[in-house]
């Protein structure tokens, strides 16, 4: 099994495991870190909607809760008949950490989409920003 079947697997067993009473739309990422751990997350919903955390960030919290600060790969795994793309405030919070993330976006006939972060987030703001910053 490659580096790639192995995150996509953990991305569609952590799926299972969503908490989504409301969207019934269930999620799962799984996380590659430099170390070569993986973290999983799932979609966790709540009564006020806002409240909700996506599985991609669920991911990357608690790996950063962790330690962990350096990250290779990122799969996702979604339903449905389209293939699930990480939502824009995942991408800026996944770029804080892996601008340079490889991501694997699992689809729904077990074809997996390879592409970066960089391509998903182009012209990010990102930290280089705020150093140029006067205090
Ligand atoms: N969701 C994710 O977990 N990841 C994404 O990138 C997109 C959306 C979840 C949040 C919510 O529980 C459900 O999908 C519907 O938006």
């Amino acid at each position: 099994m490659t580096t790639e079947e192995a995150l996509v697997a953990a991305a569609r067993a952590a799926k299972a495991r969503a908490y989504v009473p409301y969207s019934h739309y269930r999620v799962g990422a799984a996380l590659l870190t430099q170390s070569g751990r993986v973290y999983t997350g799932c979609n966790i919903e709540n009564a006020a909607y806002g409240c909700t955390m996506c599985a991609e960030r669920v991911a990357l919290f608690k790996a950063v809760s962790e330690g962990e600060r350096e990250f290779l790969a990122l799969a996702v795994a979604a339903e449905g008949e389209r293939t699930a793309s990480p939502c824009g405030a995942c991408r800026q919070v996944l770029c804080e950490f892996a601008p340079e993330l490889k991501v694997y976006l699992a689809g729904p006939g077990g074809e997996v989409r390879s592409l970066t972060l960089a391509e998903l987030l182009p012209c990010a703001f990102g930290p280089a920003h705020l150093k140029e910053a006067k205090p």
